[in-house]
Parts: structure tokens; sequence; C-alpha cells
């Protein structure tokens, strides 16, 4: 049996179907906070338990049996570390025999800011001795296609990563692998650097979205404090933004690029390519 936390999330929603493909209904568990989030699943034979990363008897629950755990990283930035390392505690206390956590594209020298908060988990998997696998998933393409629409209206599309490469994928490539690596044998100890087969610049991700809408669009780097600044004016949370600027930094120094193939290798066929994901978000 299989539990996979953050099923209500895009990339849960996404390893399930993708493990649907493969194993019954009847062996996968969607771990949530609100079960109403995923009846869907629950309608196709996908057992349901609710529980909370901030609430370890919740978790104790939900991994009675388990064989394997997917732990895919909170969305709570900054709460982080306390919720995984309450979820290392309870997979260890249910005795699973593989836990697969979502960390970041090398977390250990990453220089993007969020590398912090995955490398912390990665320790504190490597201290509690569980039989554990590392996903170090690259960027989500989705991440910029969420931009476009702002971009058409604007006509510019703002960012600090400077010519950096970024070898992004799209979410339903990072799930497939986790999907591949939960259905592996001996996956334990092993570490995944994961990041698509095409990498573009941002202004390269300009001229695609151009190309395809038929409108001037144009990318503008800009320092990262001032970056910062205008996402703040438009409205975006504080920390979101300078999270967001802190990333186009790391990716301009590199911190998002990988050539090694590895997502591609794994899941059997090519990354989706940007085009395809700048095509998905026009449509
Ligand atoms: N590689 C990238 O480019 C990238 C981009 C964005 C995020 N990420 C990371 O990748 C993860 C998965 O991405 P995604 O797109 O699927 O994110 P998402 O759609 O925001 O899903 C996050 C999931 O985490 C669950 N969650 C949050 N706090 C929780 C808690 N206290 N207890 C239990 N579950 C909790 C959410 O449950 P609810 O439905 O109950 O809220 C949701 O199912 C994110 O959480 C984030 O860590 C990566």
């Amino acid at each position: 049996m299989i539990v996979i936390t953050g099923a209500s999330g895009n990339l849960g929603r996404l390893v399930i179907n993708e493990l649907l493909k493969s194993v019954s209904a009847s062996e996968l568990v969607a771990m949530v906070r609100n079960p109403a989030s995923v009846e869907d699943l629950a309608r196709q034979g996908v057992g349901v338990r609710k529980a909370d990363y901030t609430q370890p008897d919740t978790l104790d629950a939900a991994f009675r049996g388990a064989d394997k755990v997917l732990l895919i990283s909170s969305n709570e930035i900054g709460q982080r570390v306390a919720q995984h390392t309450h979820v290392i505690a309870a997979a260890k206390k249910a005795g699973v025999g593989l836990l697969a956590y979502t960390s970041i594209l090398r977390a250990d020298t990453t220089p993007l800011g969020l590398g912090v908060e995955h490398r912390q988990t990665e320790a504190k998997l490597a201290e509690s001795g569980i039989p554990h696998v590392v996903l170090r998933n690259g960027w989500y393409t989705e991440n910029y296609a969420a931009g476009i629409p702002a971009a058409l209206e604007r006509g510019v599309i703002l960012g600090s990563a400077g010519d950096g490469r970024i070898a992004s994928a799209a979410r339903a490539d990072y799930a497939a692998a986790a999907a591949a690596v939960l259905l592996l044998e001996n996956q334990a100890g092993k570490v995944y650097e994961l990041a698509g087969d095409e990498a573009y610049t941002l202004s390269e991700f300009a001229a695609e979205v151009a190309k395809q809408s038929g409108k001037s669009v144009r990318y503008q780097n800009m320092p990262e404090a001032e970056y910062a600044k205008a996402l703040k004016a438009v409205g975006l949370p504080e920390a979101l933004a300078d999270m967001l600027a802190d990333s186009d930094a790391g990716a301009a120094k590199g911190g998002l690029f990988d050539a090694s193939k590895t997502l591609s290798t794994c899941i059997g066929r090519s990354t989706t390519p940007l085009s395809e994901v700048v095509a998905k978000a026009l449509a």
C-alpha cells in the first residue's frame, strides 16, 4: 500500500493518476486535510485518510499499514521543516519500507533560498535512519506559464533571471518520475536530480509566448530588489515576492539548470517541451 501526501494538490493528483495506470486503486491512499477535496479519487476506489502535517497523531493513523509513503513537500514555506519532521517520525513509527521526498534540484548546493528547508528536511531524513529516496525536482514550467495572461496584457515579462538557463519540466513529468520510483524496488539511498530535457532563458520564454500568441512580448531583466518591489506593487505578499525574486536570482546563477536528462531516463520519454506548456496556457 502506498500513501501519497498532498494528494489534493496539483502534483499529488498527477502522481495518483500515474500510479493508477499500473496498480489498483485499493493499493493507494490519498492523505489529505480535507477529504471532500478528493471525492473523485474515493469514487475510483482510492483510500482517503485525513491528516495534517502539523498534527502528529493524525499522521500516525494515516501511515498505518503503509509499505511506501510519498511525502510531497508542504507549500507552507517557513513551516516546512517542522511539518516534514512530523511526517518522517510518523512514517518511521509505522515502519514504512520506503519514504520518497520531493526536494529541490541539487538541494545540497542550490543558490535558491528555497533550498534551505529542503536541505534541512533531507538532513532529518538521513538522521532518522528511515529507508528513503530523494526526488530533487527542478522548476515546474507551469510556474512561468501562469504569468502568460499578465505578460500578454502588459507586453513584458519581468524577472531577475538574466541569461540563466532554466531546465524546467511539466508537473506531469515530475509526477511520472515519482510514480516510477515508487513502483521500483531497491530505491533506498538514491537521489534523483530531476529537470527538463530542454533549457531556455526568460528572453527565449518571452519569444516563445510572442511567437505563439502573435503579440509583442519581451523580457525585461532587473535587479533582484527591484523585481521584488515590482511584485509587491502588483499585490503579491511580501514573503512570496521576495521568494520569487530570490529564485530568479538563483536561476541567473545556474540554479535551475541541469543537463543530466535523469528525468527523461526515469520516465522513459522526453520531458514536455516548453512550446507545449505555452500552447496549453494560451488555449
Ligand atoms: N518545483 C517547483 O517549481 C515547485 C513550485 C511550487 C511548489 N513546489 C513544491 O512542490 C509541492 C507540490 O507542488 P503542487 O503544485 O502540488 O503544490 P500545491 O498544489 O500547492 O499542493 C500542496 C499540497 O500540500 C498540502 N498541504 C499543505 N499544508 C499541509 C499540511 N499542513 N498538512 C497536510 N497537507 C498539507 C496541500 O493540501 P490542501 O489541499 O489541504 O491545502 C496540497 O495538497 C509544493 O507543496 C511545494 O513544496 C515546487
